[in-house]
């Protein structure tokens, strides 16, 4: 298991690259065996959820080949459909795969996934939703068995406790395309992957309107075909990297970073005093003291998104006053923060609810990522302590950040991997 050693205080310059988005990459690379030809998706980030996801269609049947940036898949020979534990429990968003079987043969059989540090996770919208279009699922042995002699479009509402569910639209809407008639999402997500993954279906030949919207219509068609894809740049690396110049009073342009995708996250560093600027090659973070406190709130797109809680909690960490981070998506998520306490943060949780006292300065600590984002603010705090921090677990932070080390020293940060 690899480590960070980072040593901290250094002010970050430059320009760092964000690679293709992992979140809008992963349905789409299951989307792609709803067709029995070639797909082609491009500026695929080299991480380590794309290969579990890469993998996850090679089990399937299909063959699957990343060079550079591009993916081609070739799933003509798919005629497996058991998605297994081993690498479910390793990547959630195998899921994916559950409606991508059903659309395409009918039948599914994808190890039930469990619950993860980030909370419960429960998967019942997912279920529902292809209960309606005629599925028959049973748990069996910790699996999902489903099947369905044919799918019939169906009016599905998808809206849980926490809000719209991005995985259960995903998994209804590859389910639907190849159903007979309509199918109605309403309050389905309106996550940009939603879109990205309409895109890339309807490039295939499914009929979709309104995704990115909370109601979408799909009218089903009687077969795809394969198709090319670009995925868009990630803007969750992009909002940690916009952090990364903030926590360091740094001065970045994040290349290819769209600021249309985070116009929540723009929003409030701007309220804390960071300057954000739209350039031709991406968007400009320039930070400086002192920045002010501010409260936020976690929501589904177009809100604050929770990929980027733990990041602004270790901005808010350094930054004189009280801010208070509120979690509505997953109310779980602070397993970051008593490791950011670790490191000389003032922060305690209540309920759903963290309240952040800024303080001086961090201090560099022994650390431990225990998720992708949480494992991310760990860093990015570890930029702006004083002395040595080590994060560990980083095999968190690979699922969803290609080279992380390397983008950041690339700006001035001290950061190497050291292996264990
Ligand atoms: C996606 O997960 C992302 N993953 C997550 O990013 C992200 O945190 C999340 O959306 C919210 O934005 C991918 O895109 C691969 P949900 P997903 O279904 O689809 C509840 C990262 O760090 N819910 O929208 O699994 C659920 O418990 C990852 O990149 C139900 O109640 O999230 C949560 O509270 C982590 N029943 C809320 O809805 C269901 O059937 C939103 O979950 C499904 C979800």
């Amino acid at each position: 298991m690899d480590k960070f050693i980072i040593k901290g205080g250094k002010r970050l310059e430059g320009e760092i690259e964000i690679s293709g988005s992992k979140n809008a990459a992963l349905p789409v690379i299951s989307a792609s065996i709803l067709s029995d030809d070639v797909s082609v998706i491009r500026n695929v980030s080299n991480i380590a959820d794309v290969k579990f996801m890469t993998l996850m269609l090679e089990v399937l049947g299909a063959k699957a080949d990343l060079r550079d940036t591009a993916l081609r898949i070739d799933p003509s020979n798919c005629d497996k459909f058991e998605a297994p534990y081993d690498l479910v429990r390793k990547m959630r968003a195998s899921i994916y795969v559950l409606g991508a079987l059903l659309g395409r043969f009918g039948k599914a059989r994808v190890s039930f996934p469990g619950g993860c540090v980030i909370g419960t996770r429960p998967i019942d919208l997912h279920l529902m939703g292809l209960e309606k279009l005629g599925a028959q699922i049973e748990i069996e042995h910790g699996y999902i068995v489903a099947h369905a002699d044919k799918l019939v479009g169906a009016d599905i509402y998808l809206n849980g406790p926490h809000g719209p569910s991005v995985g259960a639209t995903a998994n209804v809407m590859m389910a639907a395309v190849q159903a007979e008639g309509v199918t109605t999402i309403k309050e389905a997500s309106c996550e940009l992957q939603i879109v990205e993954l309409a895109r890339f279906l309807s490039a295939m030949g499914a009929k979709i309107e309104g995704a990115g919207t909370p109601l979408v219509t799909i009218e089903g068609v009687e077969k795809l075909h394969g198709a090319e894809h670009i995925v868009i740049p990630d803007r969750m690396e992009a909002a940690t990297y916009m952090v990364a110049a903030a926590i360091t009073r740094g001065n970045l342009l994040i290349r290819d970073g769209v600021a249309q995708h985070m116009e929540a996250v723009i929003e409030k560093l701007r309220e804390a005093g960071v300057e954000v600027v739209e350039e031709e090659k991406g968007i400009r973070v320039i930070a400086k003291d002192p920045l002010k406190p501010v409260d936020l709130r976690t929501a589904p797109y177009p809100g604050f998104p929770t990929d980027v809680q733990s990041q602004i909690m270790a901005l808010m960490a350094t930054v004189e006053g009280i801010s208070v981070v509120t979690e509505i998506v997953h109310p779980e998520r602070f397993m970051h923060v008593s490791e950011l306490n670790r490191m000389g943060a003032n922060i305690k949780v209540e309920g759903n609810s963290a309240v952040v006292k800024g303080v001086p300065k961090l201090s560099g600590a022994p650390v431990m990522a225990s998720e992708l984002r949480g494992g991310a603010g760990l860093v990015l705090a570890g930029l702006a302590a004083e002395n040595q921090t080590t994060v560990s677990r980083i095999y968190h932070i690979d699922r969803g950040y290609e080279g992380m080390e390397h983008k950041l020293a690339g700006v001035g940060a001290d950061i190497e991997r050291i292996p264990d």
